[in-house]
């Protein structure tokens, strides 16, 4: 018989809207299989005030927990028994763990970050990193840079205070290692000048508009800084072109992605999924997203 789903298998799933195009149940599923668990993961577009609705069913049916992601993330919290440090730290939630109707929330975005740093053996501690950007992808990442020993951390954004709120943030927080400017073709160049690592968490570059780039000028390359940008449509991003040209290690977005679902799966299944596998996964999301795009 094909069909895998049994009496007993249990449910996981994705909340948000728009999710259409999301790699997560690809991926997700695909962990199921490998670890030989009977459960299986859906996407569940949510409208806009149906949330609430949606929780009730959620503990009704059993479902044993969920990722959510844009627009949810932080109305998710008032739905919540209780929520993890982290989570608070970044003020959202991706991830909902129930038990016995209880929903207890998670934020996987900085482990995901951070993983998908070491999988390609990128140390963090004491080194200077410069994050463009300062929504909720950059504090995830400011969050994780500062927690693992990263010596300096430079915010820049488009809109300053947002950047000096996040800076202020981690100071208070966490260390004394960050500082703020805004984001320009002369801030980048300034601080990249003696900098290790660069993090693109700017939607910059993304399709549909390929040719954009945070930079235009080659100069912030002379350090050789690993460049991490969180894009992963297109899997290489014009900056990310332009860095491995000027010989940089370069990190696409595709790593985080795999690494926070793989996160939530080791909460809802309690399991831990090594090294190997998620590199595995990454590459098989990676061929198979290029195969679909070469479809359009
Ligand atoms: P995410 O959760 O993915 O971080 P977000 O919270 O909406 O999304 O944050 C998007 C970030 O990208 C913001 O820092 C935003 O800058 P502003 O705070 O000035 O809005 C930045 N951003 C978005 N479009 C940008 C653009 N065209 N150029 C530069 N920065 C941009």
């Amino acid at each position: 018989m094909a069909c895998k789903i049994t009496a007993k298998t249990s449910i996981t799933g994705l909340v948000g809207n728009p999710i259409e195009h999301s790699l997560s149940p690809i991926f997700q599923n695909r962990l199921c299989e490998i670890f030989n668990i009977d459960s299986i993961y859906l996407p569940f577009n949510v409208a806009q005030g149906d949330l609430e609705k949606i929780i009730k069913a959620f503990k009704a049916l059993n479902i044993k927990g969920f990722n959510v992601t844009i627009p949810y993330k932080t109305d998710i919290l008032n739905f919540l028994n209780e929520v993890s440090d982290e989570a608070l730290l970044m003020e959202s939630v991706n991830t909902v763990r129930i038990n016995k109707g209880k929903l207890y929330g998670f934020n996987t975005d900085g482990l995901g970050f951070i993983r998908a740093l070491q999988s390609q053996n990128v140390k963090v501690k004491d080194k200077n990193s410069v994050i463009l950007g300062a929504g909720g992808a950059a504090r995830a990442a400011a969050i994780k840079l500062a927690q693992h020993g990263c010596k300096r951390i430079v915010i820049l954004n488009r809109t300053e205070d947002k950047a000096k709120n996040l800076a202020d943030m981690v100071n208070r927080k966490i260390a004394d290692i960050a500082v703020s400017d805004e984001l320009s073709e002369e801030s980048i160049k300034k601080y990249a000048a003696d900098c290790d690592i660069v993090v693109n968490t700017t939607p910059v570059g993304m399709s549909p508009n390929e040719d954009n780039c945070p930079v235009s000028s080659e100069d912030i390359f002379i350090n050789k800084p690993v460049i991490f940008d969180m894009v992963y449509n297109p899997i290489k991003t014009k900056f990310l072109n332009i860095a491995e040209t000027n010989l940089c290690k370069i990190i696409n977005g595709m790593g985080m992605l795999i690494y926070q679902g793989i996160s939530s799966f080791e909460i809802w299944h309690e399991v831990n999924v090594p090294l190997s596998i998620g590199e595995e996964l990454k590459s098989d999301l990676e061929e198979y997203f290029t195969q679909m795009q070469d479809f359009k």
